[in-house]
């Protein structure tokens, strides 16, 4: 006897369904993560600068980001999750500015949680050391986000365009870091994401969905390796 032909919507209709009834909350949140990117990034990648490069030359995502939207001027830069120093050291080069200020937030004793197979709790650790660097307008933030983030952001008075590189990897990390920094980003910040569609888009997007969504946030796609894993956006509201 031949199988009955089930076509494409019977197909997506019962894959939902066992989504629903077989599903564990994190298949769903994978799912409903995956579908709202999917549903928003024609739209807000519509003026997007594409780029192809591999993960080791990620500084041309920097440099592009730098020469066509920042042109060199004084940035206030701040990357959570800064491990050795490479990316932070990249952008140190970039903008030699005398006016620019870089911030490097890190336990630097490695991810607080597990997050994939390859990267458990502890990962990236540098066992306490921070980079070395003898360029006067870099200063590190020692210590777990949850723990200097607020009172960092508390005290600061941005002087210069905000740039912030989330390169934490975790929805926990990001979000924390956007939601403290919230006071402070404003139309025309532009904000880094390294992994910004990790696990179907359940950390550093989903954080970024859910600092839009509760603070009345909108952005726009500048520049973007073409699988949207590294990417910059700027601020629109
Ligand atoms: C992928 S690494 C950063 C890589 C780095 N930007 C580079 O250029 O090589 C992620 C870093 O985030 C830090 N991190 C993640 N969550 C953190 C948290 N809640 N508090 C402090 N550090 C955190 C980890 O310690 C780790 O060093």
């Amino acid at each position: 006897m031949s199988q009955p032909q089930i076509n494409v919507e019977q197909q997506a209709v019962k894959a939902a369904v066992s989504l629903l009834t077989q599903g564990t909350p994190d298949a769903w949140n994978r799912h409903y993560r995956s579908v709202h990117f999917q549903s928003l990034i024609q739209e807000k990648s519509r003026d997007a600068l594409f780029l192809d490069f591999e993960y080791k030359d990620r500084k041309k995502l920097y440099q592009c980001v730098n020469d066509r939207f920042i042109r060199k001027a004084p940035i206030d830069y701040c990357e959570f999750g800064v491990a050795g120093g490479q990316s932070i050291k990249n952008w140190l080069e970039l903008n030699p500015n005398p006016e620019s200020r870089f911030y490097g937030f890190d336990s630097f004793e490695g991810l607080p949680e597990d997050w994939t197979k390859n990267a458990p709790k502890g990962a990236y650790t540098t066992k306490g050391n921070i980079p070395e660097t003898d360029d006067p307008r870099a200063s590190f933030i020692v210590g777990l986000f949850q723990d200097t983030v607020e009172e960092f952001s508390r005290n600061f008075t941005p002087e210069n365009r905000l740039v912030l590189h989330m390169d934490a990897d975790l929805y926990s990390s990001t979000l924390y870091c956007l939601m403290n920094f919230n006071s402070h980003i404003k139309p025309g910040t532009i904000i880094l994401f390294d992994e910004f569609n990790a696990r179907n888009y359940t950390d550093e997007y989903a954080a970024l969905q859910d600092y839009c969504l509760t603070c009345y946030r909108d952005y726009t796609i500048i520049a973007t390796r073409t699988d949207y894993v590294k990417l910059a956006i700027e601020i629109t509201k």
